[in-house]
């Protein structure tokens, strides 16, 4: 069966074709229409350009994944789309697209949470990798973990409860001067830089839980770097990136550690835009190789926002019979929250 997936949650418009045999997902297309070059204009997304961004895009590349996958509308079986969470703008135009295109070519319609998208695309060329496992979700607007009981049905057993990972690698990186999103170019400067130099507060919460905080390293970090310019004094900003990326990582694969103990997981997945930090994917491989449990973590270029892990996420909805009718709304916040 052939499945359409569409992402438009924050600033990639994105449009999948992935075929299923016997189980099996294969991508036959994956367009993503990346709006960073309008938005690092201004430091971050600006939530009403990333709108008109996706309305722009979201025909032209609907039609490029349905003739680079060599199929037509009539051959679909699903149009997946991301109906929560994310930017409410961004979400709704991806959604009312979707829910035309199903309407008018009779097509079910199959409402997918980013999250668990994220999820799916672990699955790809991962045969191995099958549910119940623990999963890390670490992106610009998550870091949380999650119980993944079967395939689109998640427990969620920490979070944080301030900013995500990538939101803060992005805030640092924008200090520094590197252009948005700075969280990869930030991992490499990680290279050149003692990650001993600076001590910054973890981000693993004390106490019995799995949760995170990364405002106040974000806020210690942000007071290292201005309060050392106000004195004049000249900082590495390779041992900024360093430090800090050490801190993230090692606070994160704590709570990992500590998730791993507690559920007894013998698989781990990490994803989401993060997952992409070679420092990260090193230390939780190397976690889970010490602890004999088996890791997965999507292709790099499948752990940023994509259609195609919304369409292997709309695989699994569709199994469970969760359809969508014209009245389908897009929600800001994911009901796994
Ligand atoms: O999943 P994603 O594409 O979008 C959201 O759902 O948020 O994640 C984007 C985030 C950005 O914060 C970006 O800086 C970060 O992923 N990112 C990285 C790396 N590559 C992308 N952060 C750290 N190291 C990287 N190599
Ligand atoms: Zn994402």
């Amino acid at each position: 069966m052939y499945i359409l997936g569409m992402e438009s949650s924050c600033d990639e418009t994105s449009a999948s074709v992935v075929e299923i045999i016997d189980e099996k997902p294969y991508i036959r297309s994956n367009i993503v229409a990346s709006q960073i070059d309008i938005h690092r204009l201004y430091g971050g997304v600006v939530p009403e350009i990333a709108s008109l961004a996706h309305i722009e895009a979201v025909s032209r590349i609907t039609h490029e994944a349905l003739d680079e996958a060599g199929i037509t509308l009539k051959d679909l079986d699903a149009i997946a789309v991301t109906s929560s969470p994310g930017l409410i703008g961004a979400l709704l135009v991806g959604v009312n697209f979707a829910k035309s295109l199903a309407f008018a070519n009779n097509i079910p319609l199959v409402p997918v949470d980013h999250i668990k998208g994220h999820v799916a695309a672990a699955y790809f060329g991962k045969e191995d990798l099958k549910p119940p496992f623990l999963a890390l979700v670490v992106s610009g607007g998550h870091t949380s973990i999650y119980h993944i009981r079967d395939y689109a049905d998640f427990d969620e057993l920490g979070t944080t409860r301030d900013d995500a990972a990538g939101e803060a690698f992005d805030k640092i990186a924008r200090v520094m001067g590197m252009p948005y999103p700075g969280g990869a170019a930030l991992d490499k400067l990680a290279y050149d830089g003692d990650p001993k130099a600076i001590k910054f507060p973890s981000p693993a919460l004390h106490g019995d839980n799995l949760d995170f905080s990364f405002s106040g390293l974000k806020t210690s970090a942000l007071n290292y770097i201005n309060s050392n310019a106000q004195k004049g004094i000249e900082i590495s900003y390779a041992d900024v990136a360093a430090s800090y990326t050490d801190c993230v990582v090692k606070g994160i694969t704590s709570k990992v550690e500590a998730a791993l103990a507690q559920s007894g997981a013998t698989t781990f997945a990490l994803s989401g835009g993060v997952a992409a930090n070679s420092h990260l994917r090193a230390s939780l491989a190397r976690l889970c190789e010490k602890k004999g449990i088996s890791f997965a973590c999507p292709d790099k270029s499948l752990c940023g926002d994509n259609g195609a892990m919304i369409a292997l996420a709309g695989y699994y909805e569709y199994k469970k019979g969760n359809f969508a009718g014209t009245s389908l709304n897009a929600s800001a916040y994911s009901p796994l929250d």
